[in-house]
């Protein structure tokens, strides 16, 4: 009996590309340049990173910015293991050491001492100090810096400093136009383009209304939410009132005003 390991082939993460995304990112990949993603919550930006990686062939490291985060949590520590201590990796010193593309996601959560850490792999230098070490670990080729934020709901206090903005290379990503979001929408929920295209055209209702009350606008994970419901059986409707209505407010009035708008825009059934 022979045994075959089989080759581990995953699929391709489906991203559809919206502007030129894609070919600023793959410059952006030659050139080992960090990259900086903008966008609103749920417009396509991890599945963007995703696919990127897949289609360069490098592993993906993330890690999510939040405000208790240290430089350690991202560089690694020093760790009792059975009475010895030893130095732990963390993921950003696995990605530096392993040519992999690190994703820190919310980077202004962090606070500004711990995004520091990642100026020297930024800019020409391509290293990591590890002071708890007394080394510098160089970035292996293919090491790819790339930051998130959604410059929406995060304060004026908590935007990027200076001089880790003009690091980057900065993609703007959005909301797709109607057709490309249909298509996003009918394949991720798995639903027909017609009840997709209805989503869509309601989102994009959402997202007209001036002088919006809400925080952030229907998404297009929001859409998908909701797709996938019906896709489950629910009636479009209900599906609706669920995971778009209630998801975005708890406002009464709120509520009532997006009941209006989904009457307006779903057919009677
Ligand atoms: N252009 C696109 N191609 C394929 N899928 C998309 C696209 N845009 C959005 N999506 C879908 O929208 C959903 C949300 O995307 P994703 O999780 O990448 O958002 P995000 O921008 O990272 O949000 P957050 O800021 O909350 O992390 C996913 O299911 C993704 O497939
Ligand atoms: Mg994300």
């Amino acid at each position: 009996m022979t045994l075959t390991t089989e080759p581990r082939i995953t699929r391709a993460p489906f991203y559809r590309s919206v502007g030129d995304e894609t070919e600023v990112f793959r410059a952006a990949a030659r050139r080992g340049s960090p990259v900086l993603l903008k966008g609103p919550t749920g417009c396509g930006k991890t599945r963007f990173v995703e696919a990127m990686a897949h289609e360069l062939g490098r592993e993906l490291i993330t890690a999510a910015g939040h405000e208790d985060m240290t430089a350690a949590d991202l560089v690694g520590r020093f760790l009792l293991q059975g009475g010895e201590t030893v130095w732990v990796d963390g993921p950003l010193t696995r990605a530096v050491r392993s040519g992999a593309i690190f994703y820190l996601d919310e980077v202004v959560e962090a606070r500004q001492d711990t995004t520091v850490v990642i100026h020297p792999l930024a800019d020409h230098r391509r290293e990591l100090p590890i002071d708890r070490l007394g080394t510098s670990v160089p970035a292996a080729p293919g090491f790819q810096l790339v930051i998130s934020y959604n410059p929406g709901y995060q304060s004026v206090l908590k935007s990027l400093k200076e001089s880790t903005r003009q690091r980057f290379v900065a993609i703007e990503l959005d909301f797709p136009p109607a057709e490309i979001e249909t298509d996003v929408v009918a394949y991720e929920a798995g639903i027909d383009a017609e009840t997709a295209g209805t989503l869509v055209r309601l989102g994009q209702a959402i997202r007209r209304i001036d002088g919006s009350p809400l925080r952030e606008a229907a998404s297009t994970r929001l859409l998908i939410l909701a797709g996938g419901l019906v896709a489950e059986g629910l009636p479009l409707r209900a599906a609706v009132q669920s995971a778009v209505v209630r998801t975005l407010s708890d406002d009464a009035d709120v509520v009532r005003a997006l009941g209006e708008l989904v009457d307006a825009v779903l057919p009677r059934s």
